[in-house]
């Protein structure tokens, strides 16, 4: 009888996730016992709804896909097998419970272990299932590269070369208006697109959710670009990021089973504050957005998420379950999903990288006045 694997696509989409699905399906094809790869529909969901929405996952479908943004098996942010909503009579919501019946599917559907791929949210889901006997592998995604247990996520790169170009196009235009632009990129806790993006394109102020920021020290270093004669001036912020003593600028999600905050709005925050403090010159607000996620992945991400796609088979072919495949250079490896969640990989105030962009004149907004 053959092996089978169930894939899930789980948090926000991000570029390389159909390249680890072709890894998976690829490797699997090389083993002479006959393995079939199904993928479960908009992450969990497939195998939680009344009306399941699993598919097999051929060579064919997968040839060429990664290449491919997005993911061929859909993915979602919201709910999950413990906390799945349902819609009561009165047409309102709850969440309920449904590991159990994923766990009771599962088996009768035959399947030997699932492969997760997801970031710190879609990963906890793994321990929790990993913890009620589904064997699981989790595979680690987020543009946002904010896991600890491996050196880079796939997508990240992507992402920062999305941002630099737009920055690199920000940048003329702010030079031949003299405007400050500020460029607002992704990273609810982790401001690593901001400061690879902010080192990449040479911007002037880097703000990042790390480092809570003071106005007033953004507002000196734009006047000393316009005394020093540059009349310009460029600021990468992150939409986690805020200001010392306030907090993060965004709305209450609305979309039934999503539990985050929906950041956005924190360069119009910074704007204005600047105004307030007589900068007197044109500024500009960029919010990058759902871009940085779209599309092809850079050659970087499609070679790191091949690889996570051969090694989470290979950890399944070998039942090392309860892992989370990792890059820590020069080796794919894995961890314990229960340490791989345990801390978020944020950006350190000793970080090397903090150190190249000071090193450079550039600002953060911590500095003193
Ligand atoms: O975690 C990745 C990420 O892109 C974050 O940077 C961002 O806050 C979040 O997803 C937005 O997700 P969505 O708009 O899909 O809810």
């Amino acid at each position: 009888m053959a092996h089978k694997i169930l894939v899930a696509t789980g948090g926000g989409d991000c570029p390389g996730l159909n390249a680890v699905i072709r890894g998976i399906v690829k490797r699997a094809s090389l083993e002479k016992e006959e393995w079939k790869i199904y993928g479960c529909i908009e992450s969990f969901n497939g195998i939680l709804k009344d009306d399941v929405e699993i598919v097999e996952l051929t060579e064919e479908m997968v040839s060429g896909l990664h290449v491919k943004g997005g993911t061929i098996i859909k993915t979602t942010n919201k709910g999950g097998p413990f906390h799945f909503p349902v819609r009561r009579q009165d047409g309102s919501w709850e969440m309920e419970d449904r590991s159990t019946l994923m766990k009771r599917r599962f088996e009768n559907m035959g399947f030997d272990a699932v492969i997760n791929i997801g970031g710190d949210g879609s990963q906890r889901i793994s321990l929790q299932l990993l913890n009620i006997g589904i064997p699981v592998v989790g595979v680690p995604k987020t543009i946002d590269n904010d896991l600890s247990s491996t050196d880079f996520t796939f997508g990240f790169q992507t992402a920062v070369q999305i941002a630099t170009e737009a920055f690199d196009k920000l940048v003329t235009t702010a030079e031949s208006h003299n405007r400050v632009f500020i460029m607002e990129v992704m990273g609810r806790d982790a401001g690593w697109i901001a400061l690879h993006t902010a080192i990449a394109g040479g911007a002037d102020v880097c703000i990042i959710p790390e480092i809570p920021y003071n106005p007033e020290v953004v507002a000196k270093k734009i006047e000393t670009r316009y005394k020093d004669g540059k009349g310009f001036c460029n600021i990468v912020i992150a939409e986690g990021a805020k200001r010392v003593g306030g907090d993060v600028v965004g709305h209450a999600p609305t979309a039934v089973g999503d539990r985050h905050i929906k950041l956005g709005g924190v360069g119009d925050v910074l704007k204005q504050e600047l105004v307030d403090l007589g900068v007197g010159h044109d500024i500009r607000v960029t919010v990058l957005g759902h871009l940085q996620r779209g599309g092809t992945p850079v050659a970087y991400d499609r070679i790191l998420a091949t690889e996570f796609g051969v090694k989470a088979f290979e950890l399944v072919k070998e039942k090392k379950y309860g892992n989370l495949v990792v890059y820590r250079h020069p080796e794919i490896s894995y961890v314990p999903l229960e340490e791989a969640v345990k801390e978020p990989h944020l950006v350190r105030y000793d970080d090397y990288l903090v150190h190249t962009a000071k090193g450079i004149g550039m600002v953060f907004g911590d500095e003193s006045i």
